[in-house]
């Protein structure tokens, strides 16, 4: 995973220059498990009911999916409170590895109506067990204006150190940047892949231009990639920039973008995590090698 000696690949966060490891990890459907201090707090009577999916065992492996990742040096984890349990163990885990001061966390807010918003971003920090969230991001613009203003107001008492947007379709793109363009956000959260590229023509340059970071998701198709390449060899020229695998020729391909701050990868899976943190090293294609990467791709 980490190469001897190795320094990792970080980007600043344009609005504060603080500084940011260029590989995350995202939660959805990989964190979402039972089996823990999380399902059992729920006071829904959802304890043993609702644990199914083989939840302690699968939770231990997600503490090592963790301790890999902080370990690695990496911080930025992606959660929401659309992805079912995937918060509470979050949370659940970072007390017991003690990690709370080594990650950013970064959640949103999915649902309509301020007070309805405020009680769940609450609920949300209760959930993650912490008193300021790094980043909170407006999930899939759903009432968007609504929230935009209680983000100001929570990021101004401290409750909250960034504030941001998301969706993962390209026809949210327009409004995308409708938004950056006219409010000041510090994070953009859009899908950006090798094989979805449609935020480089406007959204990409606008957020450099306004100093908006960006932030990867579905960097992998929600795994659909893989797929792509089952029976294809990687090609020999992408170990020039020290990509040995699928995963980190994909990785690479986005975060060499200058645009993006990082992306946010899904893994349930300690081996495939040292994987993706070994894009976070060595160095990043250049423009003409990213176009070749491209061509590659497209020939497939
Ligand atoms: N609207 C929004 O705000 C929004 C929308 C979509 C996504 N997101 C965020 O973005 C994150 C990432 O997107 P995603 O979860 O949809 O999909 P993704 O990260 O593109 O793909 C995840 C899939 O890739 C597999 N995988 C990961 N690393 C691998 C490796 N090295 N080799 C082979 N397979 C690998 C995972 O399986 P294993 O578990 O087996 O590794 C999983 O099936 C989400 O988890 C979420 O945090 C946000």
């Amino acid at each position: 995973m980490k190469p001897s000696n190795a320094t990792m690949i970080t980007r600043p966060i344009p609005s504060t220059g603080e500084s940011l490891p260029v590989i995350g990890l995202g939660t959805w459907q990989a964190f979402d498990v039972g089996g823990g201090a999380a399902t059992r707090r729920t006071g829904l009577g959802t304890w043993q009911a609702f644990d199914v999916g083989g939840g302690a065992a699968t939770r231990r492996t997600l503490a090592e999916v963790l301790r890999l990742f902080f370990e690695g040096g990496a911080k930025i984890i992606d959660s929401s409170p659309m992805y079912g349990r995937a918060e509470g163990v979050v949370g659940d885990l970072l007390t017991e590895l003690g990690a709370r001061e080594s990650a950013f966390i970064a959640t949103k807010v999915w649902t309509s109506g301020r007070e309805a918003g405020i009680a769940q971003m609450k609920r949300s920090a209760e959930l993650l067990q912490t008193g300021v969230i790094d980043l909170m991001q407006i999930h899939n613009l759903l009432d968007w204006r609504t929230h935009l203003s209680t983000l100001r107001r929570m990021k101004e008492a401290g409750q909250l150190r960034y504030i941001g947007i998301t969706h993962y379709t390209s026809s949210a793109l327009p409004e995308l940047a409708a938004i950056i363009e006219r409010e000041q956000i510090d994070f953009v959260q859009l899908a950006y892949s090798i094989d979805v590229r449609d935020a480089e023509k406007r959204v990409l340059p606008l957020a450099a231009d306004r100093g908006v970071g960006v932030i990867a998701n579905r960097p992998f198709g929600g795994g659909n990639l893989f797929g792509r390449v089952r029976r294809v060899a990687i090609p020999p020229w992408a170990a020039e920039f020290g990509c040995t695998t699928w995963a980190q020729f994909f990785l690479k391909f986005i975060v060499s973008h200058p645009a993006v701050t990082c992306a946010i990868p899904a893994t349930a899976d300690p081996g495939h995590l040292s994987d993706n943190l070994g894009a976070d090293y060595g160095r990043l294609p250049e423009a003409a090698e990213r176009q070749r990467m491209v061509k590659f791709w497209d020939s497939l």
